[in-house]
């Protein structure tokens, strides 16, 4: 089968004369040259892919460096171990010499020696993954699909290639899960049974690499079908036994998604997604996926929060006393119990904090105070405070009524 017409429909009109650039000097080099990966699978989809992958047969550091002498495309980085990065027009380009792998040990990066083209697809995923299209002038446009993986397309079938796959690497689990909800496939029969019996194989896997698997779910555009499903198969209690991907998950993911203003999507998925766990629950959870201290932060303020929202489901409490509640707290935090939690008077107040208490400052500063004769001290903090909550409150406006205020408040301490 030939994609050179895909190729000229789907990927980026910019790149195309980059990719072109690359399999002449390749050719000039006696090298062959190839598209593989996911960007495959979705030119045979018919989907645009900007992420493009090129395997080289030969010296994939030494192509990007020419491509780079010889053209506009700016070498932006490159590695000993055979991959170079081009940047053209805004898109990057990641180009590999084909590579055969071996594991060691199950979980543990695996020793790379250069191969073919076929050891590099073989170390693939899944079929659907480890198809090539040649770049080279006289086949430009092949696709190169040694292990049925346009069948398995046709089919909606995800397939490992071979029995040791995701004992080798268990995010190939997490992956394939996120495939198969992508595109509406299935696990083939075989692949099906491999992945549940290779579930406690995710043990072997590092915090950071779940993490990153989690971070690519939470791209999709529907995440929730991909962690229901990782519910569904055991998968999530392997990662944590206090996750559940139920139906809670997604109907409360959905609505996040359909904010108004969607701020930090991925970390206000990662919140919701630990808001059933006990304050002394997430710790574990956090070593396991090496969360950052910022995250951390705001998935812990989140079950904090979460514990007090009976004091505030009060319906008379006053805007001070609302932001001196909720300023401890991380903003996300609070955006996430407002999702998450049950209507309730909370949800007036969080929306409040959020869009305008936490903006809110006094005209007046120390500086300020000081022209007034309030010299600095404890005095002086008190005063600013008291400005503030009567800003909060309305109950001072202008500047002249805030250096009233302060006057009458700093003769009262005097007193
Ligand atoms: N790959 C793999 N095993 C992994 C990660 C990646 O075999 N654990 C291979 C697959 O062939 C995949 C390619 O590396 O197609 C590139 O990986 P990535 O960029 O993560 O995925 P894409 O295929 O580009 O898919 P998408 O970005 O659409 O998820």
């Amino acid at each position: 089968m030939n994609l050179a017409r895909q190729i000229e429909q789907y990927l980026p009109r910019q790149l195309l004369g980059l990719v072109k650039d690359i399999s002449g000097q390749a050719a000039k080099q006696g090298q062959r040259v190839y598209l593989v990966g996911g960007v495959v699978r979705d030119l045979l989809l018919g989907y645009p892919n900007f992420d493009l992958d090129l395997v080289v047969e030969g010296d994939a550091v030494k192509l990007a460096q020419q491509v780079a002498e010889n053209s506009q495309a700016k070498l932006l980085a490159h590695h000993r171990f055979g991959t170079a990065k081009l940047r053209y027009d805004n898109f990057t380009l990641d180009l590999a010499t084909a590579r055969k792998e071996t594991y060691d040990s199950p979980g543990a990066l695996p020793t790379v020696t250069p191969g073919t083209l076929k050891d590099d697809l073989i170390r693939r995923d899944f079929s659907i993954n480890a198809m090539a299209v040649s770049l080279a002038s006289n086949d430009y446009g092949e696709l190169v699909d040694p292990y049925q993986g346009k069948s398995d397309l046709e089919h909606h079938l995800i397939r490992i290639l071979h029995p040791k796959s995701f004992s080798d690497d268990a995010t190939r689990i997490l992956r394939g899960v996120r495939y198969e909800q992508r595109f509406g496939f299935e696990f083939e029969a075989q692949t099906a049974r491999l992945l549940k019996r290779d579930i406690p194989m995710l043990d072997t896997i590092s915090g950071d690499r779940i993490r990153h698997e989690l971070e690519l779910i939470f791209k999709e555009k529907q995440p929730e079908l991909a962690i229901k499903r990782l519910g569904e198969l055991g998968v999530l209690p392997r990662i944590s036994p206090f996750l559940k991907g139920d139906g809670w998950i997604a109907e409360k993911f959905d609505r996040a998604r359909h904010l108004k203003k969607p701020v930090q999507l991925p970390s206000l998925y990662f919140c919701l997604l630990i808001y059933s766990f006990n304050e002394r629950d997430i710790e574990q959870f956090l070593a396991r996926l090496n969360i950052s201290a910022k995250l951390s932060r705001a998935m812990r303020d989140t079950l904090r929060l979460k514990a007090r929202l009976p004091l505030l489901d009060k319906p008379s409490l006053k805007p001070s006393e609302i932001y001196y509640l909720l300023r401890e707290y991380e903003p996300l935090a609070i955006q996430v119990n407002a999702i998450a939690s049950e209507p309730s008077m909370a949800h007036r107040y969080f929306e409040l904090f959020l869009t305008k208490l936490r903006y809110v400052s006094t005209s007046l500063d120390g500086e300020e105070l000081k022209k007034l004769g309030i010299s600095a001290g404890p005095e002086m903090g008190q005063i600013l405070q008291r400005l503030h909550k009567a800003k909060l409150n309305g109950e001072v406006r202008t500047g002249a009524d805030e250096r009233k205020l302060a006057l009458s408040l700093s003769l009262k301490l005097k007193r």
